[in-house]
């Protein structure tokens, strides 16, 4: 099995750096397409066959070093008494949005082998599928990520509703990120149990606050998912975009690797996080428009800034977009592999 994406998520520093690339499984591959003609995205992330499918398609098309589980960070809300939709061209759309104490105290705990089984079972499927391939990587969404999507009904420009919430009511908004850290643990403890090899935590919204609102009213929510998590020895990486101004509180979090959109520097980010964190990015996902030549000088500047980290694993800065020819992406991995052997 090519173990070196496991190796640099424990510390170790690999030849090659392995590389995978978030949103690996989407639109922009043909054979995704395809498989999308046919069910609907909620659907798709419901039958173990299909997600497990689309999961293998990036591993056999573009040669990445980890496999990461078709799902989607919303999927544990909906057993909580949330209508969830996807919506062409709109996002995500929850309904009803979470705003008042009565609504928080009627959300309900999940148990996972009951109320998301399809998860655990695409799982199941994957690693008897992966066994001589890769590992896998499971994910959820950080405490705050979710609680923007609840309260704000789905994506925001200004997440007014979200602030309003922490700022006039901050009683209601840590009942709310209480409920969904347990639910968080719940689920991400399944996926562990049922075969996921490493854990990203994805929080995307987390770098929309102020480093004291961040410190004071979310952070304390990651350590206790964290924490929660480290018992049972699965390495973790917690993502949050646009995090360069909190870098400096994430030093001594129990993640392993600390995933870094394209606007933060690497240097800049190992000398906040010193050498007890591997790094994971950062390439800005529209330098795959460029020519070959000059994407070939970005990854390679990616690469050198990574040796200071204590390990490095290669990975865009935030999602692959549709737009993006499947070929390109699979140069960069080429590149990311003849590159750094
Ligand atoms: O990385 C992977 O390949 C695994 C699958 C994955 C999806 N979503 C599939 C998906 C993962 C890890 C996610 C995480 C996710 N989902 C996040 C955090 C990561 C990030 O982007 O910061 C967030 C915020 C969501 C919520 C979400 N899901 C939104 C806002 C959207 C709509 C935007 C869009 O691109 O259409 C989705 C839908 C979604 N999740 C798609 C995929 C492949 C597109 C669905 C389709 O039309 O096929």
């Amino acid at each position: 099995m090519n173990d070196i994406f496991l190796k640099a998520c424990k510390g170790e520093k690999t030849r090659p750096v392995p590389v995978w690339i978030m949103r690996q499984a989407g639109r922009y591959l043909p054979d995704y397409q395809k498989v999308r003609g046919t069910v609907d995205f909620l659907t798709l992330c419901k039958t173990p066959e299909l997600a497990a499918e689309v999961t293998l398609q990036p591993v056999n098309v573009l040669g990445v070093d980890a496999a990461i589980l078709f799902s989607d960070i919303l999927i544990p809300l909906e057993p909580m008494g949330i209508q969830l939709a996807f919506s062409e061209g709109k996002g995500p759309i929850l309904t009803p949005a979470i705003r008042t104490a009565e609504q928080i105290k009627n959300l309900k705990g999940i148990t996972p082998e009951q109320d998301v089984p399809f998860v655990l079972e695409t799982i199941r499927i994957l690693r008897k599928e992966l066994a001589f391939k890769c590992p896998l990587i499971g994910f959820g969404g950080a405490p705050f990520t979710l609680a923007t999507y609840l309260i704000e009904g789905g994506s925001s420009r200004n997440f007014l509703n979200t602030k309003r919430m922490m700022f006039q009511t901050p009683e209601l908004f840590h009942e709310l990120m209480s409920r969904l850290t347990d639910v968080t643990i719940a689920y991400l403890s399944a996926q562990i149990q049922a075969g996921a090899q490493v854990i990203q935590l994805f929080d995307t919204w987390g770098g929309i606050l102020s480093t004291t609102d961040y410190e004071n009213l979310v952070l304390p929510y990651v350590r206790r998912t964290l924490d929660a998590l480290s018992g049972l020895v699965t390495p973790t990486i917690y993502f949050v975009y646009d995090g360069s101004h909190l870098l400096h509180l994430l030093k001594d979090i129990n993640a392993n690797v600390i995933g870094l959109d394209w606007r933060t520097d690497i240097s800049q980010a190992v000398a906040s996080l010193g050498s007890a964190k591997s790094i994971q990015g950062n390439l800005d996902p529209c330098a795959l428009l460029l020519p070959e030549q000059q994407l070939r000088e970005r990854v390679k500047a990616i690469l050198k800034a990574g040796q200071a980290a204590r390990s490095h694993i290669f990975n865009l800065g935030h999602g692959i977009l549709p737009e993006i020819p499947w070929e390109k992406a699979k140069m960069l991995v080429d590149m990311v592999h003849e590159l750094s052997s």
